[in-house]
């Protein structure tokens, strides 16, 4: 399949949605994002009880939610601990302010969904996989049930699944190598080229996305997005040493810093 890489020459990647201003991984976050132009939505993905792959950060609920209100006294607030019906009966607005009351986590098929006919690709990150056993599978079930979403963003380039589980990411690879893979830096891993050979990008955090850094990962043929950067300072010293895009909260500010550039 020929990728032509759709993306403003920096890309503007919104992370969690638009969540300086928004709940972050909700739909008023992503839908916020969308409306400012960001190029790709940075996401996390977990798994719950009965199998759904759910939008969340945390392994577990209690910074994003109200489960200790509406699930008083259980022993593990994990994630993989509820089944889909027991989330979507969680506020996930009301920590951010009470006007996003009513928030629920949305699943990731949902979330194809809305981004279907958008210009607006994904960034997915694939949180500790080691907690939940097949997912690189599941992952492959839903993108490949979600073609309407999938088959133009892999033409677009508006595509990408990463992970700071490097192990998952050589296996996700493995099972649907048409989706570009990227890995989430380690301060101790350098790229190699037998490992840029197949990854798309390489996405360290932002302290240490220097120039040197930024050449090696270009010699190499990946693109890297240093996160998480929100002040407009800060930006531009990552976009000076060389960054092809920026992961943040804020992407109007992001926005704004492009268009001075
Ligand atoms: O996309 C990279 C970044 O999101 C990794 O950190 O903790 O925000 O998921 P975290
Ligand atoms: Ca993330």
């Amino acid at each position: 399949m020929t990728t032509t890489h759709a993306f403003s020459p920096i890309v503007k990647v919104a992370h969690r949605g638009a969540s300086f201003e928004a709940p972050e991984n909700t739909r008023t976050a992503f839908r916020r994002a969308i409306e400012q132009g960001a190029d790709l939505i940075e996401t996390d993905v977990h798994r719950t009880a009965d199998g759904v792959l759910v939008l969340v950060h945390d392994d577990t609920l209690e910074r994003t939610t109200n489960v200790r209100e509406v699930f008083p006294g259980r022993t593990s607030y994990a994630v993989a601990d509820f089944t889909w019906d027991e989330l979507q009966q969680l506020d996930a607005g009301s920590w951010k302010g009470t006007e996003f009351a009513g928030e629920r986590i949305p699943s990731l098929a949902q979330f194809l969904d809305l981004l279907q006919g958008c210009r607006t690709g994904l960034l997915l990150e694939v949180k500790d996989p080691t907690l939940y056993p097949g997912m690189a599978a599941d992952l492959v079930a839903v993108l490949e049930a979600s073609e309407q979403f999938v088959e133009p963003a892999l033409v677009s380039g508006k595509l990408i699944v990463q992970s700071f589980h490097w192990d998952f990411v050589r296996e996700f690879h493995a099972l649907m190598p048409a989706v570009p893979v990227g890995y989430l830096a380690l301060p101790e891993w350098e790229p190699h080229a037998e490992d840029a050979a197949w990854l798309a990008t390489y996405n360290p955090y932002y302290r240490a996305a220097s120039p040197e850094l930024m050449e090696r990962v270009h010699e190499l043929g990946m693109r890297s997005f240093p996160w998480t950067v929100n002040e407009p300072e800060e930006m531009h010293a990552v976009l000076d040493a060389g960054a092809d895009g920026i992961i943040t909260d804020k992407p109007l500010v992001l926005e704004q810093v492009v268009r001075e550039r």
